[in-house]
């Protein structure tokens, strides 16, 4: 009887690689519980200390800056390196865009920006995210408190969601959703100067019966009409940076311009920054001054949008641009890049585009430990344009490998 059990546990091993015992299972789960319990620690210490959670921005120009960040999430199935070592800035005064498949990580960036992250599982184990306060000092967003965060969290830093009506609460009037805001980051405003300024703001997102939306529910809204009302929440305190992940997608094509363009004219007109993440191609062509092109949880490219449009380096960048529908150019059918992202809990140690590539060099058909058999380094190819394959290798200058962390050693 207990060799058929074991026979059924070892068929069931061989039909599915990804199958977990229940003593595998018990392992996980004990390992996650005493790492992240270790990981909060860590994080309510940090509280007491300034020094820990205070920096200095390696460049003033920057807003926000984000070095060899990792967050993890620690999951019955394994530890999921959403994001794993990625590097990029976001400049004072301009537009980020940040694209790539589905589950590359990108919101999993913002949310770690935010500190956002689903606690205790998601956690942000290594890098710093250093936030600019404009005085020479910058926070670590990493080990900064909650109760500072609070502070920083839609008053220097605002996020737009993709469905607004997730976004705004259904039981509470628009205009007291605006007040909310106002009230929680300027305590010094009165009653009038708040509703003044909130009528102020759904003016200035285009909406042209303030005073009736001020009284209205979320449901008596269109789509349109409240991802305005999204924007003038977000807007309301004037943010250094607004983060807008994928602020349209919930929206047709028309009104969908309309809210590029009123987002647009905003971010100059209180002069912030805006990260927008988006897998739409023609919303980053038209908005961001720079473009960071992420696949599974890395940066594999990042350049102004010139570069990235006109001359991209990264063949899942030239297939992403293929990919790209154009008006009167007939095809039969779209170009699609074959294969799938390697699995999450198990990354390869080789370059994780690889088993996709058409491209493949000499260098990286190299076996892991061989020259060119590691996840390639990033590589300088322009004053703007970065890019992580191992064509670059020779004719660039080598930045530097990406910085992970071994969940393993957390508990060191
Ligand atoms: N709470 C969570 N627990 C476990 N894994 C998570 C969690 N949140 C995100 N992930 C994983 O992290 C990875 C990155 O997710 P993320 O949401 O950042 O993708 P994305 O690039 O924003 O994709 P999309 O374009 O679909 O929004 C995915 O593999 C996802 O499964
Ligand atoms: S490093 Fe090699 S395998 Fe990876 S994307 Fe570049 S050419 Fe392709
Ligand atoms: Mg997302």
């Amino acid at each position: 009887m207990a060799d058929n059990k074991e026979k059924v546990e070892e068929n069931k091993q061989e039909n599915n690689s990804s199958y977990i015992s229940a003593k595998e299972s018990r392992k996980i789960t004990k390992f996650n519980r005493k790492v992240t319990k270790k990981l909060e620690a860590d994080r309510a210490n940090a509280k007491k200390d300034p020094s820990l959670y205070t920096t200095k921005m390696k460049d003033e120009n920057n807003v926000v800056e984000f070095d060899n960040v990792c967050t993890y999430f620690f999951t019955d199935v394994g530890v999921v390196k959403s994001v794993d070592g990625i590097n990029f800035n976001i400049p004072k005064c301009s537009t980020v865009g940040v694209v790539g498949e589905s589950g590359c990580g990108k919101s999993v960036t913002s949310l770690s920006l935010m500190q956002l992250l689903q606690r205790p599982s998601g956690q942000t184990v290594g890098g710093e995210i250093r936030f600019n306060l404009g005085d020479g000092t910058a926070y670590n967003i990493v080990n900064t408190p909650t109760a500072k965060m609070q502070e920083i969290r839609g008053n220097r830093i605002s996020m737009i969601f993709q469905e607004p009506m997730t976004s705004l609460n259904p039981v509470f009037k628009i205009g007291m959703q605006v007040n909310e805001v106002l009230e929680l980051h300027n305590p010094e405003m009165s009653k009038e100067q708040i509703k003044a300024r909130t009528l102020e703001m759904l003016e200035m997102v285009g909406i042209a019966n303030k005073e009736g939306v001020y009284e209205m529910y979320p449901h008596e809204l269109s789509g349109g009409m409240r991802q305005r009302v999204m924007i003038a929440i977000a807007l309301a305190c004037s943010p250094e940076l607004i983060i807008a992940d994928e602020p349209t997608t919930a929206l047709d094509v028309t009104i969908q311009a309309q809210i590029l363009d009123l987002l647009a004219g905003l971010k100059n007109k209180i002069n912030s920054s805006i990260m927008l993440i988006t897998h739409d191609l023609g919303v980053v062509a038209s908005m961001a001054d720079y473009v960071v092109v992420m696949y599974a949880g890395r940066v594999i490219e990042k350049g102004t949008a010139d570069d990235i449009f006109h001359h991209p380096a990264h063949p899942y960048t030239i297939g992403l641009m293929k990919s790209k529908p154009v008006v009167g150019k007939k095809v039969d059918s779209l170009y699609n890049i074959e294969g799938n992202v390697p699995n999450p809990v198990d990354m390869p140690d080789y370059c994780y585009f690889r088993d996709r590539c058409n491209m493949q060099c000499e260098r990286c058909k190299a076996k892991v430990g061989e020259a060119g058999g590691d996840y390639p380094p990033e590589i300088k190819i322009s004053d703007t344009h970065f890019v992580s394959c191992y064509r670059f290798f020779e004719e660039g200058e080598v930045i530097g490998y990406p910085k992970t962390v071994n969940a393993e050693e957390l508990l060191k």
